[in-house]
């Protein structure tokens, strides 16, 4: 209670005065009814396939749009998964065209990803299946084909992917009927109410962007909330649309979590960018309201490049009661490890470029995308600084797969807004503007994609494949570890068994190698003993166990390394 009042306290503190002045203003308004309650899509249910077809949907009320989704939704099931479980479910194309799901922000093993070189065809199902261990967050789902995607996601095929996790529930945020997942979508008025995909070449270069705002599918959407505190999941599932997220009387709210999860703490902001494919989680207080009153999530208006930058009213929040959510904000969050720049080891320049009006007319580094081609080799656990270099006048949301980066610089300035600081996998690069991230593929090895998330770019081929390496031959590496090393699996995933590597240069150290899970618990005791300098060779057999998470840790001489093996029955 104490506590509470204190947060409560300290999120109004710079803004509470502004927020009370601009009331007459019409930041704030009566409610007036009109409208549509926001909609909630049915959360996908534990052995239930997805079923891709085009079905009719009512979004404007009397009205039918015929959309390509999942499951006869739009948006799509939400799904939601615990940290630690596999996560498995059954693809089914039912429609004309070949699809994939992709799962944005998750990492997964290449054959899992939903590339457009792994599409399925019409008629044909497929399993996706994968372990989650990685951290509670809003992540998010879609078509990936092969020049399709723009097309399957306007036409409705998108959804959230929720984590969650016992590390979140510590720290005391709005949960169930307070956490409120909102992804939000742009749509042509001309075309109401069919969801037409039909870009003009305009449309191509600078991606197609409607006039009218959907949230979870809704126009014109209205929520009723109560005088509290509340969690908002924000996902920009827009083809093109970049959102200058605020609320109509300007307060501010607070910032918990970026594209990777929750960040090291909450931060204030009045406002933020939100470019497709971002997700950015927001607490918000509606106790300094009056009951009866309502005020409005929007887009404001912004230096309009293209198109971008229109005022929008996104979702009206009617105040109509005084429950409480029993949420807070908390002091602190979970904590980040930033990467040390003086651990980067070399730096990878991306130029992004526009010529011409053509296909093709959107590269990077003057390539456009050909799912035959690597071009990129990235050595596994390194720590790069890739450069997003924007040479043109629009907006590129650029989107890695398979990794999650931190931002570490816009144009040089190292002093970054509170959502570009935390676990990103999409970045918004500005006309002009050079971007610097910071990338350690830690995870799976494969093959991957980088490509721009306006989805007409991406579909233009502006996209790249990204190969990121699992050493299979450490006799080629470095030849001076400090003491000892312990290397990245191969293969990864694997099933049943995968090899352990790895090599000692003392004449004799005192070596443990075991296997814990994806808890901490031990699993196996692989070795223990004596052993001479050398390179050592393990083959562990994972046939006994349930598919996931595995921590393989040595320990030399009291000294500590562990590597994830990752098994997929
Ligand atoms: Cu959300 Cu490769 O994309
Ligand atoms: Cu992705
Ligand atoms: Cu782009």
């Amino acid at each position: 209670m104490k506590r509470r009042d204190f947060i409560i306290k300290s999120a109004l503190a710079g803004a509470a005065f502004s927020t009370y002045q601009l009331f007459p203003f019409g930041g704030v308004r009566k409610v007036n009814g009109v409208g549509n309650p926001l909609r909630f899509p049915p959360e996908l249910q534990q052995g239930e396939s997805l079923i891709f077809n085009a079905s009719n949907v009512e979004v404007w009320p009397g009205t039918t749009t015929q959309v390509l989704s999942l499951n006869n939704s739009y948006p799509c099931p939400t799904i939601r998964v615990q940290k630690g479980q596999n996560f498995s479910v059954l693809f089914k194309n039912q429609f004309t065209e070949e699809a994939t799901i992709h799962w944005h922000g998750l990492l997964v093993p290449e054959l899992m990803d939903g590339q457009p070189k792994d599409a399925v065809l019409p008629g044909n199902s497929y399993t996706y299946t994968f372990p989650i261990f990685q951290k509670a967050g809003t992540y998010f789902y879609h078509s990936h084909a092969h020049h399709l995607t723009a097309k399957h996601v306007y036409k409705g095929y998108a959804g959230f992917f929720i984590v969650e996790d016992d590390n979140e529930l510590q720290y005391g945020l709005p949960t169930s009927n307070y956490d409120i997942p909102l992804l939000i979508q742009d749509r042509h008025s001309a075309y109401q109410p069919q969801f037409t995909y039909a870009p003009t070449m305009m449309d191509r270069m600078t991606g197609y962007l409607g006039d009218v705002p959907l949230v979870n599918g809704t126009p014109e959407a209205y929520f009723e909330v109560q005088k509290t505190l509340y969690r908002f999941r924000l996902l920009n599932g827009s083809n093109a649309r970049i959102y200058k997220i605020a609320f109509s009387d300007n307060s501010p709210f607070w910032v918990i979590s970026t594209d990777g999860g929750l960040k090291d703490e909450p931060s204030q902001m009045n406002n933020l960018y939100l470019a497709p494919g971002e997700r950015v989680d927001i607490l918000f207080d509606f106790f300094p309201y009056t009951i009866g009153n309502s005020l409005t999530l929007q887009s404001q208006t912004f230096t309009v490049v293209g198109n971008q930058g229109l005022q929008m009213d996104l979702l009206r929040f009617d105040v109509v009661g005084n429950l409480s959510s029993g949420g807070i904000v908390p002091q602190n969050l979970s904590a980040i490890n930033y990467h040390n720049i003086n651990d980067i080891q070399r730096t990878r320049n991306f130029v992004l470029s526009q010529s011409g009006m053509g296909s093709g007319m959107h590269r990077i580094n003057g390539l456009t995308y050909d799912m035959n081609r690597i071009d990129e080799q990235i050595p596994f656990s390194e720590l790069e600084e890739w450069k997003f270099v924007n040479t043109t006048n629009n907006f590129h949301p650029m989107h890695v797969h398979g990794v999650m980066f931190q931002v570490y610089s816009r144009n040089g300035n190292t002093n970054l807004q509170p959502n570009d600081k935390g676990w990103k996998d999409t970045v918004l690069v500005n006309p002009n503007e050079t971007v610097s991230v910071l990338v350690k593929c830690n995870d799976y090895s494969g093959i991957y994609l980088l490509h721009c998330h306006n989805l007409e770019h991406e579909d233009d081929g502006m996209m790249l494949n990204i190969k990121f390496d699992s050493p299979t031959n450490i006799e080629e590496e470095n030849t001076q570890p400090e003491t000892f090393e312990l290397y990245p699996n191969y293969p990864n995933p694997f099933n049943p068994s995968t090899n352990i590597k790895y090599s000692l240069d003392k004449p004799s150290s005192s070596v443990k190698l075991s296997i814990f899970n994806n808890n901490g618990e031990l699993v196996e005791n692989i070795f223990e003993g004596t052993q001479s300098s050398g390179v050592f060779s393990v083959e562990w057999n994972a046939a006994n166990y349930s598919s996931g998470n595995y921590f393989c840790s040595l320990l030399v001489d009291g000294l500590l390394k562990s590597i994830k093996l990752s098994y997929i029955k």
